[in-house]
Protein backbone atom coordinates (compact mmCIF):
# COMPACT_ATOMS: atom_id res chain seq x y z
CA UNK A 1 0.00 0.00 0.00
CA UNK A 2 0.72 3.16 -0.80
CA UNK A 3 0.64 6.34 1.36
CA UNK A 4 0.12 9.77 -0.76
CA UNK A 5 0.94 13.14 1.00
CA UNK A 6 0.50 16.79 -0.10
CA UNK A 7 3.74 18.30 -1.12
CA UNK A 8 5.27 20.08 1.89
CA UNK A 9 5.86 23.94 0.88
CA UNK A 10 9.31 25.23 0.83
CA UNK A 11 9.05 28.34 2.94
CA UNK A 12 12.44 29.47 1.78
CA UNK A 13 11.23 29.71 -2.01
CA UNK A 14 7.23 30.68 -1.41
CA UNK A 15 5.23 32.36 0.60
CA UNK A 16 2.02 32.04 -1.11
CA UNK A 17 1.48 29.67 -3.99
CA UNK A 18 0.94 31.86 -6.97
CA UNK A 19 -1.67 30.04 -9.19
CA UNK A 20 -4.04 30.81 -6.54
CA UNK A 21 -4.41 34.29 -6.56
CA UNK A 22 -3.31 35.49 -10.15
CA UNK A 23 -6.42 35.00 -12.40
CA UNK A 24 -8.91 36.72 -9.42
CA UNK A 25 -5.79 39.33 -9.54
CA UNK A 26 -6.02 39.66 -13.41
CA UNK A 27 -10.16 39.58 -12.91
CA UNK A 28 -9.77 42.69 -11.32
CA UNK A 29 -6.79 44.02 -12.75
CA UNK A 30 -9.23 44.49 -15.76
CA UNK A 31 -12.32 45.77 -14.08
CA UNK A 32 -10.21 48.35 -12.07
CA UNK A 33 -8.31 49.69 -15.41
CA UNK A 34 -12.23 49.32 -17.01
CA UNK A 35 -13.65 51.51 -13.94
CA UNK A 36 -11.12 54.22 -13.40
CA UNK A 37 -10.14 54.77 -17.27
CA UNK A 38 -13.68 54.76 -17.82
CA UNK A 39 -14.28 57.05 -15.41
CA UNK A 40 -10.86 59.89 -16.19
CA UNK A 41 -11.93 59.95 -20.02
CA UNK A 42 -15.15 60.59 -19.38
CA UNK A 43 -14.15 63.11 -16.46
CA UNK A 44 -11.56 64.57 -18.63
CA UNK A 45 -14.03 65.21 -21.56
CA UNK A 46 -16.33 67.20 -19.50
CA UNK A 47 -14.19 69.21 -17.50
CA UNK A 48 -13.19 70.52 -21.02
CA UNK A 49 -16.87 70.42 -22.63
CA UNK A 50 -17.90 73.69 -20.37
CA UNK A 51 -21.48 73.23 -21.24
CA UNK A 52 -24.40 71.16 -20.37
CA UNK A 53 -23.88 71.56 -16.96
CA UNK A 54 -26.64 73.47 -15.18
CA UNK A 55 -30.16 73.09 -16.37
CA UNK A 56 -30.76 76.74 -14.85
CA UNK A 57 -28.89 77.78 -17.87
CA UNK A 58 -30.21 75.84 -20.41
CA UNK A 59 -31.74 78.43 -23.53
CA UNK A 60 -34.14 75.61 -24.99
CA UNK A 61 -37.41 75.27 -23.43
CA UNK A 62 -38.05 72.16 -21.43
CA UNK A 63 -41.36 69.76 -22.77
CA UNK A 64 -43.68 71.18 -20.10
CA UNK A 65 -41.97 74.56 -19.24
CA UNK A 66 -40.81 73.56 -15.92
CA UNK A 67 -37.03 74.17 -14.95
CA UNK A 68 -35.44 71.73 -12.56
CA UNK A 69 -32.68 73.24 -10.28
CA UNK A 70 -29.56 70.80 -11.07
CA UNK A 71 -25.93 71.47 -11.20
CA UNK A 72 -23.27 69.20 -12.11
CA UNK A 73 -20.77 67.88 -9.09
CA UNK A 74 -18.23 68.40 -11.52
CA UNK A 75 -18.84 72.01 -11.77
CA UNK A 76 -19.61 72.58 -8.08
CA UNK A 77 -18.66 74.97 -5.74
CA UNK A 78 -20.23 76.96 -8.76
CA UNK A 79 -17.08 79.24 -9.30
CA UNK A 80 -18.31 80.27 -12.52
CA UNK A 81 -20.91 82.56 -11.42
CA UNK A 82 -18.56 84.09 -8.52
CA UNK A 83 -15.86 84.98 -11.00
CA UNK A 84 -15.05 85.37 -15.12
CA UNK A 85 -12.34 82.52 -15.18
CA UNK A 86 -9.14 83.61 -17.26
CA UNK A 87 -9.72 82.83 -20.89
CA UNK A 88 -12.76 81.20 -21.12
CA UNK A 89 -11.42 78.15 -19.09
CA UNK A 90 -14.16 75.95 -17.74
CA UNK A 91 -14.60 75.75 -13.99
CA UNK A 92 -14.36 71.74 -14.53
CA UNK A 93 -10.93 72.36 -14.89
CA UNK A 94 -10.03 74.43 -11.60
CA UNK A 95 -12.48 72.29 -9.52
CA UNK A 96 -11.36 68.73 -10.02
CA UNK A 97 -7.77 69.26 -9.26
CA UNK A 98 -9.25 68.50 -6.01
CA UNK A 99 -11.32 65.37 -5.86
CA UNK A 100 -9.10 64.49 -8.38
CA UNK A 101 -5.78 64.49 -5.89
CA UNK A 102 -8.16 63.63 -2.66
CA UNK A 103 -9.28 60.13 -5.04
CA UNK A 104 -5.70 59.75 -6.30
CA UNK A 105 -4.38 59.72 -2.85
CA UNK A 106 -6.87 58.41 -0.82
CA UNK A 107 -5.35 54.95 0.93
CA UNK A 108 -7.90 52.35 -0.84
CA UNK A 109 -7.45 53.97 -4.31
CA UNK A 110 -3.22 53.66 -3.88
CA UNK A 111 -3.77 50.16 -2.90
CA UNK A 112 -6.07 49.42 -5.97
CA UNK A 113 -3.98 50.88 -8.26
CA UNK A 114 -0.46 49.64 -6.93
CA UNK A 115 -2.14 46.20 -7.48
CA UNK A 116 -4.14 46.76 -10.55
CA UNK A 117 -1.89 48.37 -12.89
CA UNK A 118 1.67 48.68 -11.41
CA UNK A 119 1.44 45.60 -10.01
CA UNK A 120 3.65 46.26 -7.82
CA UNK A 121 2.99 45.39 -4.79
CA UNK A 122 0.37 42.80 -6.31
CA UNK A 123 -0.78 41.92 -2.85
CA UNK A 124 -0.16 41.20 0.98
CA UNK A 125 2.86 38.51 1.17
CA UNK A 126 2.42 38.16 -2.22
CA UNK A 127 5.90 38.02 -4.74
CA UNK A 128 6.24 41.08 -7.40
CA UNK A 129 4.53 39.13 -10.95
CA UNK A 130 5.88 42.24 -13.24
CA UNK A 131 9.33 42.32 -11.63
CA UNK A 132 9.58 46.08 -13.03
CA UNK A 133 10.58 47.18 -9.77
CA UNK A 134 11.07 46.65 -6.34
CA UNK A 135 8.65 47.93 -4.21
CA UNK A 136 9.95 50.41 -1.85
CA UNK A 137 6.36 51.18 0.20
CA UNK A 138 6.05 55.04 0.25
CA UNK A 139 9.53 56.61 1.45
CA UNK A 140 10.87 57.85 -1.74
CA UNK A 141 9.84 60.95 -3.94
CA UNK A 142 7.28 60.92 -5.75
CA UNK A 143 5.49 58.31 -3.54
CA UNK A 144 5.83 60.66 -0.52
CA UNK A 145 3.41 63.02 -2.20
CA UNK A 146 0.87 60.59 -1.11
CA UNK A 147 1.08 62.48 2.11
CA UNK A 148 -0.82 65.29 0.67
CA UNK A 149 -4.16 63.29 1.47
CA UNK A 150 -4.45 64.73 4.77
CA UNK A 151 -4.41 67.77 3.11
CA UNK A 152 -6.83 67.85 0.42
CA UNK A 153 -9.08 66.30 2.82
CA UNK A 154 -10.02 69.94 4.26
CA UNK A 155 -11.12 71.21 0.57
CA UNK A 156 -12.97 68.05 -0.01
CA UNK A 157 -15.20 68.74 3.28
CA UNK A 158 -15.76 72.33 1.67
CA UNK A 159 -17.32 69.74 -1.72
CA UNK A 160 -19.45 68.07 0.92
CA UNK A 161 -21.14 70.96 1.91
CA UNK A 162 -21.53 71.87 -1.40
CA UNK A 163 -23.12 68.38 -2.47
CA UNK A 164 -25.81 68.71 -0.02
CA UNK A 165 -26.34 72.92 -0.60
CA UNK A 166 -27.21 71.39 -4.23
CA UNK A 167 -29.25 68.53 -3.57
CA UNK A 168 -31.75 70.89 -1.37
CA UNK A 169 -31.60 73.06 -4.08
CA UNK A 170 -32.78 70.14 -6.09
CA UNK A 171 -35.76 70.34 -4.20
CA UNK A 172 -37.04 73.93 -6.00
CA UNK A 173 -38.17 73.99 -9.34
CA UNK A 174 -39.47 76.89 -11.65
CA UNK A 175 -42.70 76.18 -12.89
CA UNK A 176 -44.30 77.29 -16.35
CA UNK A 177 -45.70 80.91 -14.30
CA UNK A 178 -42.30 81.70 -13.30
CA UNK A 179 -42.98 80.69 -9.86
CA UNK A 180 -40.56 78.63 -7.48
CA UNK A 181 -42.20 75.54 -6.13
CA UNK A 182 -41.16 72.32 -3.88
CA UNK A 183 -40.49 69.14 -5.81
CA UNK A 184 -38.63 65.80 -6.22
CA UNK A 185 -37.91 64.77 -9.26
CA UNK A 186 -35.28 61.88 -11.41
CA UNK A 187 -32.76 63.89 -10.62
CA UNK A 188 -33.04 64.84 -7.34
CA UNK A 189 -33.03 61.48 -6.22
CA UNK A 190 -29.74 61.07 -8.51
CA UNK A 191 -28.14 63.76 -6.39
CA UNK A 192 -29.36 61.93 -3.46
CA UNK A 193 -27.42 59.01 -3.65
CA UNK A 194 -24.64 61.17 -5.13
CA UNK A 195 -24.54 63.32 -1.81
CA UNK A 196 -25.23 60.25 0.31
CA UNK A 197 -22.18 58.09 -1.00
CA UNK A 198 -20.14 61.41 -1.05
CA UNK A 199 -20.59 61.39 2.09
CA UNK A 200 -20.09 58.22 3.13
CA UNK A 201 -16.79 57.96 1.36
CA UNK A 202 -15.19 60.92 3.05
CA UNK A 203 -16.49 59.95 6.22
CA UNK A 204 -14.97 56.89 5.98
CA UNK A 205 -11.69 57.97 5.14
CA UNK A 206 -8.98 57.17 7.04
CA UNK A 207 -7.18 60.63 7.45
CA UNK A 208 -10.82 61.77 8.87
CA UNK A 209 -10.68 58.71 11.50
CA UNK A 210 -7.30 59.86 12.54
CA UNK A 211 -9.11 63.66 12.85
CA UNK A 212 -11.33 62.87 14.91
CA UNK A 213 -10.43 60.84 17.57
CA UNK A 214 -6.48 59.02 16.10
CA UNK A 215 -4.33 62.42 17.25
CA UNK A 216 -6.08 61.58 20.90
CA UNK A 217 -4.07 60.59 23.84
CA UNK A 218 -6.46 59.22 26.23
CA UNK A 219 -10.15 58.92 25.09
CA UNK A 220 -11.17 59.38 28.50
CA UNK A 221 -10.91 62.66 28.35
CA UNK A 222 -13.50 63.35 25.12
CA UNK A 223 -16.30 61.03 25.42
CA UNK A 224 -17.96 62.67 22.78
CA UNK A 225 -15.00 62.36 20.03
CA UNK A 226 -14.36 58.44 21.31
CA UNK A 227 -18.25 57.95 20.35
CA UNK A 228 -17.62 59.91 16.65
CA UNK A 229 -14.57 57.39 16.07
CA UNK A 230 -16.32 54.51 16.47
CA UNK A 231 -19.12 56.22 14.45
CA UNK A 232 -16.19 56.92 11.83
CA UNK A 233 -14.07 53.66 12.39
CA UNK A 234 -17.54 51.20 11.31
CA UNK A 235 -17.74 53.16 8.36
CA UNK A 236 -14.03 52.82 7.67
CA UNK A 237 -14.80 49.29 7.27
CA UNK A 238 -16.66 49.65 4.00
CA UNK A 239 -14.37 52.58 2.71
CA UNK A 240 -13.50 50.44 -0.70
CA UNK A 241 -17.31 49.95 -1.23
CA UNK A 242 -17.75 54.08 -0.44
CA UNK A 243 -15.17 54.24 -3.05
CA UNK A 244 -16.51 52.64 -6.01
CA UNK A 245 -20.43 53.65 -4.98
CA UNK A 246 -19.22 57.70 -5.05
CA UNK A 247 -17.33 57.24 -7.93
CA UNK A 248 -19.95 55.67 -10.26
CA UNK A 249 -22.84 58.15 -8.93
CA UNK A 250 -21.19 61.04 -8.94
CA UNK A 251 -20.00 60.25 -12.82
CA UNK A 252 -24.41 59.34 -13.06
CA UNK A 253 -25.28 62.73 -11.50
CA UNK A 254 -22.83 64.66 -14.09
CA UNK A 255 -24.29 62.29 -17.06
CA UNK A 256 -28.01 62.66 -15.84
CA UNK A 257 -27.57 66.47 -15.52
CA UNK A 258 -25.94 66.56 -18.98
CA UNK A 259 -29.05 64.48 -20.53
CA UNK A 260 -31.95 67.08 -19.09
CA UNK A 261 -29.56 69.99 -20.55
CA UNK A 262 -29.36 68.04 -23.61
CA UNK A 263 -32.47 66.99 -24.51
CA UNK A 264 -32.05 63.49 -24.62
CA UNK A 265 -34.33 62.61 -21.61
CA UNK A 266 -36.83 64.54 -19.55
CA UNK A 267 -36.76 64.97 -15.80
CA UNK A 268 -39.60 63.47 -14.31
CA UNK A 269 -41.09 64.78 -11.03
CA UNK A 270 -43.60 65.68 -9.00
CA UNK A 271 -44.40 69.37 -7.84
CA UNK A 272 -46.10 70.39 -4.65
FE1 LIG B 1 -9.75 56.94 1.14
FE2 LIG B 1 -9.12 59.03 2.75
S1 LIG B 1 -8.36 57.04 2.78
S2 LIG B 1 -10.56 58.92 1.13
Amino acid sequence: MSIHTSPVPDRRTSVVPMVSWQSAWSTERILVLLALGIFLIYGTFRAFENNLYDTTRVTTAFANGVVPHYLSPFYSPPIQNWFSLPFGLSAALFLLIFPGSFRFTCYFCRRTYYRAIFGTPPACAAREVLQRSRYTGEREFPWTLQNLHRYTLYFILIFVAFHWIHLFEALRFKDATGATRFGIGVGTLVFGLDTLFLSLYVFSCHSFRHLIGGVLDRFSASPLRHRLWVGVSHLNERHGLYFWLSLITVGLADFYVRSVCAGWITDLHVLF
